[in-house]
């Protein structure tokens, strides 16, 4: 889909269908709807008297111009109630509209603002929105289908705008980015496991790093060795594919350290190991990579930005599989730091591949850390699927990254650290177990991150619960959903802003 900025008269504009919203107390037609209602004679409001048109949120109804506009379909999209619209509604809006115009064939598509200035949202929030929400929205994976469906993609949106147009094809640029990112981690997320292997993920950091200016650092099985890597090398252990540790780097400034590092759970298969997870849905488990997916895919958007802050990113990746050669209930590790960690379950596999990852990024000094994983099936007990968790030891980044998400549309709720969560990880043999019982299981997870972080300013985003999506839902489509590559972008742009540095 090829997004265009325009600023005019919809109405005259040529394309497939032209979007226009109502609202829903709507007695009396406005803007561009009162325009079209022109050309076609009253029939939108006989329609609307008669009770088939709606502006209802998220109600669509296609009329066709039947020669009287330019455009072959006129969709009204119902808004809902003018005070609850918002960015995130208009996100979703352009969202199902997509998904309806792609279902029906439309090939160019031109859309106004969805009634942003009516509701007194800014029009570039409103462009940004509008830009994600079609390209996420009409996201499908077909790679694997032999079957093509070249017909259900509309290749071309136009926005149109009464004014403004500099700004405005600014933010459209800034939405598509992040968008593209989110989608790139949508793809990586999906691949099937025997495709997204460790090295696999290494390919494409590798090919990020090359098409977009980043550097790259890959470390391999005796570079992990040489600085004791134990959670990371542990963990693989089981598997035939090598673990990797990917390295990718930003540079937005010429001096300072590194301003945020950004880390991401790469199991590109959970198993369970030998502490073997049941077969019901365990496919699913190729989603286990959804973290370090996110942390790639936001590097792409953010070296294509390029805020004035450096940026590093760490993917351990590895495959969490049963053998002979595997990780065992009882055995003892010893992380990065020097700290060792009995192993209960080799299911909670995540945090140990993290534990290396965190202590490698707090020893090597850079700013503020934030992580994301598939970490626990327990935030989604927590949360659902309607959050994500955040935990932290600093409630300045935490409230940082609860608003860079707000702003991308990504919900993110913060959780409680009392000391005694951590207590249910003390281990009688080592300095730390890896499982905290069955009490409060996200946060005790978190807990365990956060013995290998120091004191460096860090956040950890538990995407258990969003990282993948059981139905189409606004921005949303089933399977693997982006989240929260908009939320890090954000939060590196924010930062370059000088809100927190
Ligand atoms: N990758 C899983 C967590 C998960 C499960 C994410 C389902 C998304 C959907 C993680 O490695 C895991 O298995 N965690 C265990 C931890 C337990 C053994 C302490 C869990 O949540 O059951
Ligand atoms: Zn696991
Ligand atoms: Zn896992």
């Amino acid at each position: 889909m090829k997004i265009k900025m325009l600023t005019g008269d919809i109405t005259r504009v040529e394309a497939g269908a032209v979007v226009l919203g109502l609202f829903e107390e709507d007695k009396k037609l406005w803007g561009d709807l009162a325009r079209a209602e022109k050309a076609l004679e009253g029939a939108v409001s006989r329609l609307i008297k008669s009770g088939q048109i709606s502006g209802k949120r998220g109600r669509m109804t296609a009329l066709s111009s039947l020669g009287k506009l330019p455009a072959e379909w006129v969709i009204v999209a119902g808004l809902g109630k003018k005070k609850e619209l918002s960015q995130d509604a208009i996100r979703g809006l352009a969202a199902e509209v997509g998904r309806l115009l792609s279902k029906k064939a439309v090939k160019k598509v031109a859309v106004g603002l969805l009634g942003a200035a009516e509701a007194g949202i800014d029009a570039t929030a409103a462009v940004q929105a509008i830009t994600e929400g079609a390209l996420l929205g009409t996201y499908t994976f077909r790679k694997h289908k032999t079957k093509k469906e070249d017909d259900a993609e509309i290749k071309e949106l136009i926005i149109v705008a009464e004014d403004g147009l500099p700004v405005l094809k600014k933010a459209a640029r800034r939405g598509e980015i992040i968008a593209r990112a989110a989608i790139l981690a949508r793809d990586l997320v999906n691949e099937p496991a025997n495709f997204m292997t460790p090295g696999h993920m290494a390919d494409t950091a590798a090919k990020l790093a090359e098409d977009h200016d980043l550097d790259l650092e890959l470390l391999e099985k005796d570079k992990m060795q040489e600085m004791g890597m134990g959670g990371l090398l542990g963990v693989s252990q089981g598997s035939y594919q090598p673990p990797k540790f990917i390295i990718l780097r930003y540079k937005g400034k010429k001096s300072g350290g590194v301003d945020l590092a950004l880390l991401g759970k790469g199991i590109t298969f959970d198993s369970g190991g030998i502490s073997l997870k049941p077969s019901t849905k365990m496919e699913e488990m190729k989603t286990d990579m959804a973290g370090g997916g996110a942390v790639l895919a936001a590097m792409s958007a953010i070296a294509q930005l390029k805020p004035a802050i450096n940026v590093i990113a760490m993917v351990p990746a590895a495959e969490n599989l049963p053998s002979g050669g595997a990780l065992k209930p009882g055995d003892v590790i010893t992380a990065i730091t020097g700290k060792t960690i009995e192993i209960i379950s080799t299911d909670a596999e995540g945090r140990l591949i993290l534990a290396d990852a965190l202590g490698y990024a707090a020893k090597s000094g850079v700013k503020n850390i934030v992580d994301v994983a598939t970490l626990t099936g327990a935030v989604r007990i927590a949360l659902g699927s309607v959050c994500t968790g955040a935990f932290g030891n600093d409630q300045k980044l935490v409230d940082a990254v609860v608003a860079a998400g707000a702003s991308g549309g990504e919900r993110i709720w913060p959780m409680p650290m009392y000391e005694e969560y951590g207590e249910q990880n003390k281990s009688d043999v080592a300095d730390i177990q890896n499982v905290g019982g069955r009490l409060a299981g996200a946060i005790t997870a978190a807990k365990f991150l956060g013995e290998f972080v120091g004191d460096v300013p860090w956040v950890h985003l538990d995407i258990g619960g969003t990282g993948t999506a059981d139905k189409d839902s606004g921005q949303l489509v089933k399977g693997a959903t982006g989240v929260p590559v908009a939320t890090l972008v954000n939060l590196a742009l924010g930062m370059a802003a000088g809100s927190r540095r």
